[in-house]
């Protein structure tokens, strides 16, 4: 693995705000990287300092083993693509393509050539002559996509550009990043506040929150081994269930602190007393009538046909998600069993996964 992107012990301070805290992170040459976390934790930051559209306060970063301090933005080699498509209005798709290629000494015909090969590449050479009035929300962010891909940058950025589309259009638009990036061998960092975007764009995912890291992975690593109550109820839709619990006399059990107290059974030995969070997934939750752990009365069904969420009538309530259409109907009772290792525990003051 050949790092493309090296971040060691970054922080960055807005005056007294203090906006990346030690951040650490490398991002392996033509890797997809998700940075990915609630609003304001420092995304746009962490993508910007990369760009060199902000200073850090303190730390080192390199790109393509260079190191960036006091290298400026459009020294810096990376390609960003903005959630607003910036076109030049009065310029046309070509104008648009080769604009940068003018100030990088390429001669008329040469950047002609090139955008040709650009446009080849994403499916624009129909589309050369037209201006971005002409042009739809996709097609306008493959023409700034190209813009981008015709300087051959050492990394594009993406900052959550993808959040003006409409839903349809974005998961299209999803695969067509990243079948791109694949196309290109080229190295990747996405922002987005979605978990569901980056989960299904990127290789590898950095989960922000409060300008802290607060876990990376592969996807399936978050989703399986959440480091923390944060990331276990941010990865995943819809999100896990939390419930105070309270490990039994055994050890080998807890005890929920939800009506009727079920216990149900855990793959580990625990302090007896010891009181826990227990996480549970609504889709690690199945219904059981032969040997149900927990019964809960249902409040509100909803069925997409090939999924059915149900909420329950309980304090805290939980979300259940079966396959299908679902066989239970509001008012009626759940009978459910979720397997040991599905369960995830946490401690109640910390957050840290057990
Ligand atoms: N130029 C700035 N001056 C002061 N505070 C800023 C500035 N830019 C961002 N911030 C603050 O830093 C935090 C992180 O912002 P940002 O990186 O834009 O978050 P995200 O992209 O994850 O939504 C926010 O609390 C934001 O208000
Ligand atoms: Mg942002």
């Amino acid at each position: 693995m050949t790092p493309q992107i090296e971040i060691a012990s970054v922080d960055k301070h807005y005056g007294a705000y203090h906006a990346l805290k030690d951040i650490n992170l490398t991002i392996p040459r033509g890797a997809f990287t998700a940075l990915v976390g609630p609003s304001g934790c420092g995304k746009s930051t962490l993508l910007r300092s990369i760009a060199g559209l902000e200073s850090i306060t303190s730390g080192n970063l390199r790109i393509a083993g260079t190191e960036m301090s006091g290298v400026p933005p459009r020294k810096r080699d990376v390609a960003m693509v903005f959630q607003s498509y910036a076109l030049y209005p009065h310029m046309n798709v070509l104008g648009n393509l080769t604009y940068s290629l003018r100030f990088k000494g390429f001669n008329k015909e040469q950047a002609r050539k090139k955008a040709d090969e650009v446009a080849q590449v994403i499916g624009l050479t129909e589309l050369l002559e037209r201006y971005p009035r002409e042009l739809s929300g996709g097609q306008r962010q493959r023409v700034a996509m190209g813009r981008a891909i015709i300087c051959e940058p050492k990394a594009f950025l993406f900052d959550e550009p993808l959040s003006n589309l409409d839903a349809a259009l974005r998961v299209h638009m999803r695969m067509e990043i990243r079948a791109l990036h694949d196309r290109l061998g080229a190295t990747s960092v996405y922002v987005t506040h979605d978990q569901v975007e980056a989960m299904t764009m990127a290789d590898h995912v950095v989960v922000m929150r409060a300008g802290v890291i607060e876990q990376q992975g592969a996807p399936l690593e978050l989703y399986d081994n959440p480091a923390n109550k944060f990331v276990a109820g941010f990865i995943g839709s819809p999100a896990m269930n939390f419930l105070d619990a309270t490990v039994a006399e055994d050890g080998r059990s807890a005890r929920l602190e939800i009506a009727g107290k079920p216990v149900l059974p855990l793959a580990r030995t625990l302090q007896p007393g010891r009181e826990v969070t227990v996480g549970l997934r609504p889709e690690h939750l199945r219904i059981d009538t032969a040997a149900p752990r927990l019964q809960v009365p249902v409040r509100v069904v909803e069925s997409t046909g090939s999924l059915t969420y149900s909420t329950t009538e309980t304090e805290p309530e939980l979300m259940i998600v079966e396959q299908g259409r679902g066989r239970y109907r509001a008012g009626e009772t759940l009978p459910l069993t979720i397997a040991p290792e599905d369960i995830h525990l946490f401690d109640p003051t910390s957050g840290t996964a057990l």
